[in-house]
């Protein structure tokens, strides 16, 4: 296998090369299961940018982040601070699926890095709005449970940009009863981003 990409490989790289170049990745073994990578999507120049997991089945097979029900969920999460789809730029850690949905590796997660990184720059967002515990965990470097991150600003290290981690919306589906927390982290997050330029153009 590939070795992980190092920063630099990518750092240069504008969104048409950016997109060309994960969607023939093959750094990690999860490119032997995929239909297709799951670039992202949305406005490249959002002031909110969404953080994810990683590419689940339908994802998988239409190419797009969240678009299954736990897209919904974050819809209308998003719907609920005056937010469409449209008007955030939607990624995930992961640009291919892991099989059966298992948690993503430690090493997949360090190969994918630098692709995420360099959306983040591209997209320079007011704010990362961090969902679950996974990729709250992986761009913090931290081991501490999503209970503990979430309810309060981070800063991403190296770039930042101001992080709200919340719960990812698959749990929230199966733990409705954490809905007033995630909204919560919401309120937070608007709270950031209020002001000059707030859901417009930059
Ligand atoms: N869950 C995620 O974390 N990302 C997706 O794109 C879909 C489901």
């Amino acid at each position: 296998m590939a070795p992980p990409l190092s920063k630099g490989a990518v750092a240069d790289l504008e969104w048409e090369e950016l997109e060309a170049t994960v969607a023939t990745c093959r750094l990690c073994g999860l490119c032997d299961g995929r239909k297709q990578t799951v670039f992202g999507c949305g406005a490249r120049d959002a002031d909110w940018m969404i953080v994810g997991e990683a590419p689940g089945a339908e994802e998988d097979r239409l190419g797009e982040p969240f678009v299954g029900a736990a897209g919904k969920l974050l819809d209308a999460m998003l719907r609920a601070v005056g937010l469409a789809r449209e008007q955030v730029f939607i990624a995930n850690t992961l640009k291919c699926r892991p099989p059966g949905n298992r948690d993503p590796h430690v090493d997949e997660l360090a190969a994918c890095r630098p692709y995420l990184e360099r959306q983040i720059a591209l997209v320079r967002p007011r704010l990362l709005l961090v969902v679950g515990r996974i990729a709250a965990q992986a761009l913090l470097a931290s081991d501490e449970p999503i209970g503990r991150l979430r309810g309060r600003v981070h800063e991403l290290p190296g770039l930042g940009v101001p992080l709200v981690p919340t719960y990812h919306p698959a749990y929230l589906l199966r733990s409705p009863d954490q809905k007033r927390r995630a909204w919560q982290d919401l309120l937070l997050a608007r709270s950031l981003t209020v002001g000059d330029g707030d859901g417009g153009p930059r």
